[in-house]
């Protein structure tokens, strides 16, 4: 079966890989207190008829496969296919089910494919513990650092929109968190901070303990520096996520808390971009394996 096959053929419920079960070896598993895993651009769709879901499946099942298994998961955005439907968080929901079983706690972001208000009909419980009122927005602990999740989508009416936007009251929360933490910190955004670059010296301008931005959307590995020249200039580190699912880059991205620093290391499965006229190119998998397996470090100091 060639690539095109196999894509097409992914839509098909015969061939549809299935989460692991409720029992499954990752319920006797170990919970590693310092590990994580970072998931972002999903794209479930709520009627199953495209490939991203099963792509997912796949995704979650190599997470399931791990040993000692992550204590947390987040999801960076874009968890719905086009425009966050109910459906698709009903879908969502069931998709990530066994890795609610296994132990993993999930924090969840939202994207420019998604709405706040329909995913918090499905997920009332994360979008109530919002730290922001209006947004959802949440500070994931690792042992020595913390995540903050910040909502970056600027949502219309009936359309996605690609552009982010921080709104100013995620802005006035993040200004008092960075003042009044002792812990060092990374900023996520589904977004990336070249798209949002005001908001990107913001962050930066929180402080020493600002040491990282995360971000999705590009369905790319991307390594890069944020770079602030004012108060003796200081470089941030930025990474962008894979896709779990969609196109492009597709795997997961661990961060291990190494006390003084964190790892990045991102398992990519495949890279494609699927479409009606599919043809595979070799430097897809060149760039598959230039990536799988490599590892970033970003110290805390
Ligand atoms: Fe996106």
């Amino acid at each position: 079966m060639n690539r095109r096959e196999f894509i097409l053929a992914a839509g098909a419920f015969s061939l549809a890989p299935s989460i692991a079960a409720k029992g499954s070896a990752a319920h006797s598993k170990k919970i590693d207190k310092s590990l994580a895993v970072i998931v972002s651009d999903c794209h479930i769709c709520g009627d199953k008829k495209w490939h991203a879901n099963d792509e997912m499946v796949k995704t979650l099942n190599q997470i399931l496969a791990l040993d000692p298994l992550p204590a947390k998961m987040i999801v960076m955005g874009d968890i719905a296919a086009l425009v966050g439907l109910k459906k698709d968080y009903h879908e969502a929901k069931k998709v990530f089910t066994p890795i609610v079983d296994a132990g993993i706690e999930i924090a969840w972001m939202m994207g420019n494919h998604d709405r706040r208000d329909v995913f918090a009909e499905v997920f009332p419980e994360w979008a109530e513990t919002s730290e922001v009122e209006g947004r959802i927005v949440h500070v994931v602990k690792m042992p020595s650092v913390d995540l903050v999740l910040l909502d970056s989508l600027d949502q219309l009416k009936n359309k996605s929109n690609h552009d982010g936007k921080i709104n100013e009251a995620q802005i006035k929360w993040l200004e008092k968190f960075g003042a009044s933490t002792k812990r060092p910190f990374f900023v996520c955004t589904h977004h990336d901070g070249r798209q949002m670059k005001k908001f990107a010296q913001t962050a930066i301008g929180t402080g020493n303990l600002m040491r990282g931005y995360l971000h999705g959307h590009r369905h790319s590995w991307m390594l890069d520096a944020l770079h602030n020249w004012k108060d003796g200039g200081r470089l941030v580190r930025s990474i962008g996520m894979p896709s779990a699912s969609l196109w492009g880059d597709i795997g997961f991205v661990t961060l291990r808390d190494k006390g003084d620093h964190a790892e990045f290391k991102i398992f990519e499965r495949d890279c494609f971009f699927p479409s009606p006229d599919f043809r595979r190119e070799e430097s897809w998998d060149v760039l598959r394996k230039e990536n799988d397996g490599a590892v970033v470090k970003v110290l805390y100091k």
